[in-house]
């Protein structure tokens, strides 16, 4: 059965897409994850700091050569200047990636704040890659900024960008607004090709030993699936022909399947191959297609069967699935008190 998926306007060969992660951080590596089956590769990020860092040095470049802001070039630390240019390591890395391989290569650009830094999805794009994934990745902290705001902030980032790339653009965006559902709306009403869902906030943690904060990344776990699921479910039938990605949890060709179903035009991987390897693309794709089969029903009559019906409440839905679930959670565990 065919698994040709459409992602962004992309034709990809089949829905299982490799995230964003140290796998596709070399050429190699993309080459890897091409041949073991997926549909698309997403490159790590290109962080804005790295992109800023660049815009210094070359204003320190120009001055140094007119040699009219002595004290300007002084005032930062040579090191500085001498740190390898990420920028150039990162457009290199899109342009052999794209060049090597004949999925499409997605390049990943990471901010949090509006600027000039969002100019460089054209060289992105010049580069060679398919599409953008903007994650706006804005870490929580920040008391004087209201929630309009930040939400707002979103959008302003997303125009930028649009506005600098004919290519595709997607927004990878985490699922820590009141209502997410219309900041994804608004996204897509501002030029959004698609929305990968959802973007994982490394939180760090408290080692009491040490007594200690520690940074740290760490592999999803399927359960991490539902959330991302629910969303797409709720939002297949309210962003017009926007793509959505699913991404957190997918583990297995069940996994997969679960996205599918709630309305995923791809279902992105990461952690399973960090843990297991490419290989696991494979085990995926076979899965899928078993499952398809046994369903009797083609990719496209799957895809979002399980999606909250245009017209239909959401917040119903997802209300009557509640109650369902703590009432099971009652005939099993007794009463649960308070809930
Ligand atoms: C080690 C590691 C590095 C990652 N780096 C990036 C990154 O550079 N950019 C990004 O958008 N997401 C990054 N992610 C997030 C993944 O792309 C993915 O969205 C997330 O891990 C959830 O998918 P999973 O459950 O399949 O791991 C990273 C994840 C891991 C585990």
């Amino acid at each position: 059965m065919s698994l040709a998926t459409r992602y962004l306007g992309l034709e990809l060969r089949n829905p299982i897409v490799a995230s964003a992660s140290p796998l596709s951080q070399d050429v190699a590596g993309v080459v890897a994850l091409a041949s073991a089956g997926v549909g698309a590769v997403v490159l790590p990020s290109l962080m804005e700091e790295v992109v800023r860092q660049r815009e210094v040095d070359d204003f320190l470049e120009v001055a140094r050569h007119e040699d009219a802001f002595g004290e300007a070039t002084t005032y930062f630390p040579e090191p500085l200047l001498d740190e390898v240019d990420g920028v150039g390591q990162y457009l290199t890395l899109v342009r052999e990636a794209a060049a090597a391989v004949d999925v499409p290569v997605i390049a990943s650009l990471n901010g949090a704040s509006l600027g000039g830094w969002t100019s460089i999805a054209s060289q992105l794009a010049a580069a060679g890659a398919a599409a953008i994934e903007l994650n706006i990745y804005a870490v929580p902290g920040d008391l004087s900024m209201t929630g309009a705001s930040i939400e707002a902030r979103h959008v302003e980032i997303l125009r930028q960008v649009r506005g600098a790339v004919d290519v595709p653009v997607a927004v990878k965006l985490s699922p820590y607004f009141s209502n997410t559902g219309i900041v994804a709306r608004d996204l897509v009403a501002a030029g959004a090709d698609g929305l990968v869902l959802f973007n994982r906030f490394l939180q760090p943690d408290i080692n009491p030993v040490t007594m200690s904060v520690e940074p740290g990344v760490y592999l999803s776990r399927p359960e991490d699936g539902r959330l991302p699921r629910a969303w797409i479910a709720v939002l297949r039938n309210e962003i017009g022909g926007a793509s959505l990605a699913a991404t957190g949890g997918a583990w297995s060709a069940g996994d997969v399947a679960k996205g599918l179903l709630a309305g995923a035009d791809v279902v992105m991987v990461a952690s399973a191959l960090l843990e297991h390897g490419v290989g696991v693309v494979g085990e995926m794709l076979e899965g899928l297609q078993a499952w398809l089969a046994g369903t009797g029903l083609g990719l496209d009559r799957v895809r979002g069967a399980l999606a909250v019906p245009a017209g239909d409440s959401a917040e119903a839905t997802q209300r009557a699935g509640y109650v369902e679930a703590l009432a099971s959670a009652r005939a099993r565990w007794g009463d649960l008190g308070h809930l």
